[in-house]
């Protein structure tokens, strides 16, 4: 079920600056999100993709235009506001997985849940269920060094989706995965998105993650071919 907007986005552009110059990563994007969508970022290497996510998720700023996630204006948040966002609303599975490396798999995925100041017998409960959403349980005490890059990859997924957010923003959360982890995942996605009406946002390449899609947002060049 679609019900209100939850992200809207006008003219953003995004300039990194090269050199004496800039590269210009998203040129005037316009686009908007009701919550419960299931919906894609896909286009080639460079396109933009990540760039797009990570300003969602207000962890890099519009050079120009407006974004505005669950009724704020994330240009003008401060550093606070951000971090409180993203703590209480927001779980982002990174490109890179982002894992803290000294700490177990349990502690990656407990690590959200500490921000929130939950009592233990309910983080315990809430990291175990993450953990078996990605088939993970037995390899609670593992390291990230321990891990392949497949099960880090469920790592960053679980650490993602343990606080059950309103929107999860996924960039290539299958790049790692065989055909039967990503596909059990998917479900999992598919499932949270049905059931607690969660917003999920990807970032991908991947046919099967496309074949799942409800939404398939085309950008080339850092501009919206087709929304
Ligand atoms: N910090 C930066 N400084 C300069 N250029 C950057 C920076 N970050 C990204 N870019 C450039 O912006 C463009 C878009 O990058 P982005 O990471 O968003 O692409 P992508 O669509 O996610 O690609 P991929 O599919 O390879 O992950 C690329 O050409 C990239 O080189
Ligand atoms: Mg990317």
């Amino acid at each position: 079920m679609i019900s209100e907007s939850i992200i809207t986005i006008k003219g953003l552009t995004k300039d990194f600056p090269v050199g004496s110059g800039y590269f210009r990563a998203l040129n005037e994007v316009n686009l908007e999100f009701g919550r419960g969508e299931f919906a894609g970022l896909i286009g080639p290497s460079g396109s933009g993709k990540t760039t797009l996510l990570n300003i969602i998720g207000s962890l890099d700023t519009p050079t120009k235009g407006e974004v505005i996630v669950l009724g704020k204006d994330i240009s003008h948040l401060n550093s606070q506001e951000s971090a409180s966002l993203r703590k209480e609303k927001l779980g982002f599975i990174f490109q890179s997985y982002n894992l803290l490396p000294v700490y177990t798999v349990y502690e990656n995925v407990e690590f959200p849940l500490l921000l929130l100041n939950l009592p233990e017998t309910e983080r315990k409960k809430m990291v175990m269920e993450a953990l078996e959403w990605v088939g993970l349980t037995q390899k609670v005490k593992s390291r990230p060094s321990m891990l392949s890059g497949g099960e880090c990859q469920r790592v960053a997924i679980a650490r993602a989706m343990v606080k059950k957010p309103i929107i999860v923003l996924a960039d290539e959360p299958t790049a790692n995965l065989d055909a039967e982890n990503s596909h059990h995942i998917l479900r999992t996605m598919a499932t949270l998105n049905q059931e607690l009406n969660t917003t999920f946002i990807f970032a991908t390449h991947d046919e099967k993650v496309i074949s799942y899609l409800k939404r398939r947002i085309t950008l080339a060049d850092g501009s919206l071919v087709s929304a």
